[in-house]
């Protein structure tokens, strides 16, 4: 098992390649490092100093350690050096024709039993097996950037991997202190199919001009919990990485509309916008001193007007939030014209039927205000017979979604906004789709990933690892599925899906069973 790997070799030194052979020096086992030429191989050192030296000034190593692990790493340009290694990793570009040279000389010097690794992000290890005379000692060693911080490693397997090659592989990384996630090869693996899945149809709404890149990121930030709003994540990454990705994923995944990358991808980086690394790309990163980050795009909405007297029907929990910031509320439990008397706005819970609609037109001439992703609001508007008075004013974490109807007036909005204020959080406005912004981007990743899990591709605690270790995200998707509810879940994946007609979005069949076995993914 992993105490079978005694000396190890690492090939390509660079952002990758550099951090993982550190991970190995780390661990105290002895390390060939392998680079291209004599420049490559001295800037690759040159990186394993600077990272090391860091972690001495922050006191994470004594400057002993520090130089331990350096006399570790034998650098060489020379594949005779991996003659005695038990594992090579390669993490040299994302390219085939090279990772095809790089495995024909490791296959070619390295001795029978060792094991050869593969840090690609996208490309078949199955494919790149294939290029040795051991295709079943090839796996894929997927680890994430910094190496030395990120837990989690994904590790490969083929359809014609020896058992004992993923198995020792698992137990090194759990020696290492990683977390691995063993799973078959497949485009993108967990991490990279999920994220960028979702990354992408963040890109799409902004391609398709239904909400401005600083709205679609405050929503995800806000609403959804997540550290960085898609876009944000998409610069930090690269757009370039991005848009390669995601062709490799929709060539070879399957071809689905969740991964076919969005014109405005292959547009900014057309135009040389890569993210940070060039400056710009969806948002401006002016270097330090020449000028703020620029922010949202000035809205053209109409300005907040703060509602007088609120009233809220069949939504306790809005009630509770608009009360806990002070709003006064008057809580109704059916359509009561006295009790409407001098209100300004009524939240209005989801699952109203036309019947409440009208009434409530008949009884007021106040705002309503319907706290949904997914309800048909136009309709609702249409019910009440003032389609002028009804928004869409959807609570969801620390967000206010406030939806336009096709003929939603502009006082209902500013009154939406207005409670926003009042409630202390921010709000975008969008026009009335399915999901909004943040159910319409979170649920089908949630659905993709109980669609991973029902095929048995990983189980659900790989699945969580491979998104809360991998990407940094604040909860694992079955996780969440499991706190939102399989039937909420199901219902918002349903109205995505019957608006789009999109294959892509189907619900997994899973997620019904789920709803009839009355249980969560987890048990
Ligand atoms: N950068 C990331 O965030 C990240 C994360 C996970 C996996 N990966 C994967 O890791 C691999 C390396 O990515 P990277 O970002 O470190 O790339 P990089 O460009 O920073 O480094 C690649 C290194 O390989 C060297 N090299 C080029 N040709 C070589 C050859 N024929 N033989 C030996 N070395 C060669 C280069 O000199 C360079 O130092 C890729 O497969 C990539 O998909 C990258």
């Amino acid at each position: 098992m992993a105490d079978e790997i005694r000396t190890v070799g690492v090939v390509g030194l660079g952002t990758m390649g550099a951090g993982i052979a550190e991970v190995f020096a780390r661990s105290g086992l002895p390390v060939t490092a392998l680079e291209i030429d004599d420049a490559a191989l001295s800037r690759g050192r040159d990186t394993l100093r600077a990272s090391t030296d860091r972690a001495v000034r922050k006191g994470k190593l004594t400057a002993e350690q520090a130089a331990q692990i350096l006399d570790r790493i034998t650098f060489t340009t020379d594949y005779a050096a991996m003659s005695g290694a038990d594992l090579v990793v390669e993490a040299a570009p994302e390219r085939m024709a090279i990772k095809r040279a790089v495995f024909t000389e490791l296959d070619r010097v390295c001795p029978a039993h060792a094991i050869l690794a593969t840090n690609t992000s996208s490309l078949s290890v199955t494919e790149i097996a294939h290029q040795t005379t051991r295709p079943h000692r090839v796996v894929g060693m997927h680890f994430f950037n910094p190496a030395p911080v990120m837990k989690l490693v994904e590790v490969i397997s083929t359809v014609v991997a020896d058992r004992d090659a993923a198995d020792t592989v698992v137990a090194l990384c759990r020696r290492l202190g990683k977390t691995p996630v063993a799973v078959g090869d497949r485009p993108g693996f967990v991490a990279n199919y999920l994220l960028l899945g979702y990354l992408n149809q963040a890109a799409w709404m902004v391609s398709d001009g239904y909400v401005s890149p600083a709205d679609l990121d405050t929503a995800m930030h806000d609403g959804a919990g997540l550290p960085m709003g898609p876009l944000t994540l998409m610069d930090l990454i690269g757009l370039d990485t991005i848009v390669e990705i995601l062709d490799v994923i929709h060539t070879y995944g399957g071809g689905s509309r969740r991964h076919a990358c969005a014109p405005l991808l292959r547009q900014l980086v057309a135009a040389g916008r890569y993210g940070r690394k060039s400056g710009h790309g969806f948002f401006p990163y002016p270097k330090a001193g020449s000028g703020a980050l620029a922010d949202a795009d000035p809205a053209a909405e109409p300005s907040a007007t703060v509602p007088g007297t609120v009233a809220v029907l069949g939504d306790p929990a809005a009630a509770a939030a608009l009360a806990g910031a002070g709003v006064t509320v008057r809580e109704l439990s059916d359509v009561d014209k006295s009790a409407l008397a001098g209100v300004d706005l009524v939240v209005v819970g989801a699952g109203a039927d036309a019947a409440t609609y009208a009434a409530l037109g008949a009884a007021t001439d106040a705002v309503l205000a319907i706290d949904s992703a997914t309800e048909p609001l136009a309709a609702a508007g249409a019910a009440s017979g003032q389609p002028g008075a009804v928004v869409g004013l959807h609570l969801v974490g620390e967000l206010v979604e406030i939806a336009r109807t096709v003929g939603t007036d502009d006082a209902a909005v500013a009154a939406a906004r207005g409670l926003a204020e009042a409630l202390g959080r921010r709000a975008i406005v969008v026009d009335e789709r399915a999901g909004l912004v943040v159910e319409a981007l979170l649920v089908p990743y949630l659905n993709d990933a109980i669609g991973m899990l029902a095929s048995g591709y990983a189980d659900a605690d790989g699945i969580d690892h491979a998104m809360t270790l991998g990407c940094g995200y604040p909860e694992g998707p079955i996780a969440a599925v499991d706190r939102l509810g399989p039937a909420a879940v199901l219902a918002a994946a349903r109205a995505l899906h019957a608006e789009s007609g999109e294959p892509s979005r189907a619900p997994s069949p899973l997620l019904a069973q789920l709803v009839a076995a009355g249980r969560g993914a987890r048990g």
